[in-house]
């Protein structure tokens, strides 16, 4: 099988998740989420988790030694050896050397990486408007993908909750550490000629059609 190893990059509330999830659940390639996965450490109260709290808490980035110790242990087991959707990672250009080091050529390399664009204006009111269902992970928002039911998911009756760092402090702490240590990765992509780009300001469905068109479109 040829590898697929996509990242999906883009600012907070750019709909990586939403859209990772709808490829993920059509394709049957694995979806790695790296905030779901310290979020499910949190959890847990493992020792990683207690150590993200506070980056997270203040709308700061985890420092990449615990990241890419992470990361690569997750796309190390079977369940990853042929495809999968890397979200939220790499955030620094150090996470995104790791990645390279850990997916080289004889392992299939990074064969996409997609930039979801939206205006910064539009961020604000996805982030704090979002509600994620505590049992199936499902991504709502009160305006632009209610529920049927208040606070109830229409896939699986979990409750939803408001995530803790989705509120508009944060948020803007946030978006610093995007444009500061994320933004700059972009570059880093597009000099390697892997780069696409998806207009992701309009309806999530249109957003995954233009996906399924770049990604099927030679990259580079
Ligand atoms: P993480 O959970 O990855 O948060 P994020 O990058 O801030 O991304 P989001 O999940 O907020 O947004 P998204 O782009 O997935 O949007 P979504 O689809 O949900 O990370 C959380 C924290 O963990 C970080 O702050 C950091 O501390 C740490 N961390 C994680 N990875 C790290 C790393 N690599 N290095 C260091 N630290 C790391 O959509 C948002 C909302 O908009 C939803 O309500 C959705 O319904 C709505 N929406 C989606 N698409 C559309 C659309 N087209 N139109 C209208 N609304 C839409």
């Amino acid at each position: 099988m040829t590898a697929f190893h996509a990242i999906f990059l883009g600012a907070p509330g750019a709909g990586k998740g939403t859209q990772a999830k709808k490829l993920a659940g059509v394709s049957g390639c694995l979806h790695v989420s790296t905030g779901d996965m310290l979020r499910e450490h949190r959890s847990q109260g493992t020792e990683l988790g207690c150590q993200a709290q506070g980056y997270m808490d203040e709308g700061k980035l985890v420092p990449d030694g615990l990241m890419v110790e992470m990361v690569v242990e997750r796309i190390a087991r079977p369940d990853a050896a042929d495809a999968w959707i890397l979200d939220g990672f790499p955030r620094t250009g150090e996470q995104a050397l790791a990645l390279d080091r850990a997916v080289d050529d004889s392992a299939g390399g990074i064969t996409h990486a997609v930039f979801f664009d939206v205006p910064h204006g539009s961020l604000i009111d996805r982030l704090t408007g979002r509600r994620t269902c505590s049992q199936c992970g499902a991504i709502w928002h009160i305006k632009f993908k209610p529920t049927s039911r208040d606070e109830i998911c229409d896939d699986c009756e979990g409750a939803l909750v408001h995530r803790s760092d989705d509120n508009e402090a944060v948020v803007e702490q946030r978006l610093s550490a995007y444009r500061t240590q994320t933004e700059p990765v972009l570059d880093y992509y597009r000099d390697r000629g892997l780069f696409c780009e998806v207009n992701a300001d309009q309806a999530p469905d249109a957003v995954f059609e233009d996906l399924g068109k770049v990604m099927l479109k030679e990259v580079g």
